[in-house]
C-alpha cells in the first residue's frame, strides 16, 4: 500500500467576491515514494488550486477529503512544517520579494529546514560553498544571488531560482506547477535536468504541466489527467502521447 502521498476526495473552494467557488471535486491521487508523476489538464481544471492547497495558502478552503504525507495529515500542517516535512513547491507564478537579498532567503529556507531536520545549521561561509556549487552546477551567474527574490527575474532565471532552491532543500517530495506559456525550451530543459538530477528511492515529484515536450525529457512514472477539480484518468506515459495527438476530448468524453 502507497503511504508517501495519498490524497483522497479532496474538495476545496475559494471565495470569488462573497461566493464559495468549488474548484477540487474529489480528487483522488496516489504517489508512491520514489515516484515522478504527471499532471496534465485543460486550463482552469484545478491543477494550481491543488498545489496552492498542498503548499497551504490559506484563500483556499478545503471542504472535503484528505491529503496524507509519510502518514502525516499534511492538510493539518502549517505551511514551514511541511516544509519541514520534505515537501517543496515551486509555484506556476514565483513569488517576488522586493528589498529581499536572493542569497539570505535561501539561507533562511535552508536553515529552517535543516533545524526541524536535527541537522546543523549552515554558517554564512558554508552556505557560501554549497550554493556556489549549486549555481555552478546550473550554469548559473553569482551575481542572481545578490539580487532581489525574483525581482526582474526573466522567465528562465525564474525557473533556474526555483530548481535551486529545490536542490538547496532536497525535498523528499516536489510540486512544480509549470506556467501555461512562455516556457522556453532552455526553462523546460533547466527544470527537467533539476529534477532528474534529485530522482532517486528517496524523492518524488508531481509535474503539473501543458508540456508532452517536458514529460519527453523527465519520462515520468504516470501521467494523471485532470479535469473539472478530478483526476479523470491516469496511465503511463502513453497517456501524454494520445494527449499530444487527440487532445483531452477522449478523457472528458468518458466522464461527462
Ligand atoms: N482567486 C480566485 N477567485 C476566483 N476563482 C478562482 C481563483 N483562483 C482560481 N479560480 C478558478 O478556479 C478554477 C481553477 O483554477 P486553477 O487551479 O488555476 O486551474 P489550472 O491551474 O488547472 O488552470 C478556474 O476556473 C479559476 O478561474
Ligand atoms: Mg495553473
Amino acid at each position: 500500500m502507497n503511504d508517501f502521498l495519498k490524497i483522497s476526495g479532496l474538495c476545496a473552494q475559494i471565495d470569488d467576491n462573497g461566493t464559495p467557488k468549488e474548484i477540487l471535486r474529489g480528487l483522488d491521487l496516489d504517489v508512491p515514494k520514489g515516484e515522478i508523476h504527471a499532471i496534465m489538464g485543460p486550463n482552469g481544471s484545478g491543477k494550481s488550486t491543488l498545489s496552492y492547497v498542498l503548499a497551504g495558502r490559506e484563500d483556499y478552503e478545503v471542504t472535503g477529503g484528505s491529503a496524507h504525507f509519510m502518514g502525516e495529515d499534511l492538510l493539518a500542517l502549517e505551511p514551514e512544517e511541511r516544509a519541514a516535512l520534505g515537501v517543496f513547491l515551486a509555484f506556476q507564478a514565483p513569488v517576488e520579494l522586493p528589498g529581499v537579498n536572493n542569497a539570505n532567503f535561501l539561507r533562511t529556507a535552508v536553515n529552517a529546514v535543516r533545524r526541524a531536520r536535527k541537522e546543523d545549521e549552515l554558517d554564512a561561509v558554508g552556505f557560501l560553498k554549497a550554493v556556489r556549487a549549486e549555481t555552478k552546477h546550473l550554469h548559473m551567474s553569482d551575481e542572481m544571488l545578490k539580487r532581489n527574490v525574483n525581482v526582474g527575474f526573466s522567465g528562465g532565471e525564474k525557473k533556474r531560482n526555483e530548481v535551486l532552491q529545490m536542490r538547496m532543500l532536497r525535498p523528499k517530495f516536489a510540486i512544480l506547477d509549470e506556467t501555461d506559456s512562455g516556457l522556453d525550451i532552455d526553462a523546460l530543459r533547466i527544470v527537467a535536468e533539476g529534477v532528474n538530477s534529485l530522482r532517486g528511492p528517496d524523492f518524488s515529484a508531481l509535474i503539473i504541466t501543458h508540456h508532452q515536450r517536458l514529460l519527453d525529457y523527465i519520462k515520468p512514472d504516470r501521467v494523471h489527467v485532470m479535469a473539472k477539480g478530478r483526476i479523470i484518468h491516469s496511465g503511463g506515459a502513453e497517456v501524454a502521447l494520445a494527449l499530444e495527438a487527440q487532445g483531452y476530448q477522449q478523457y472528458l468524453e468518458a466522464v461527462a
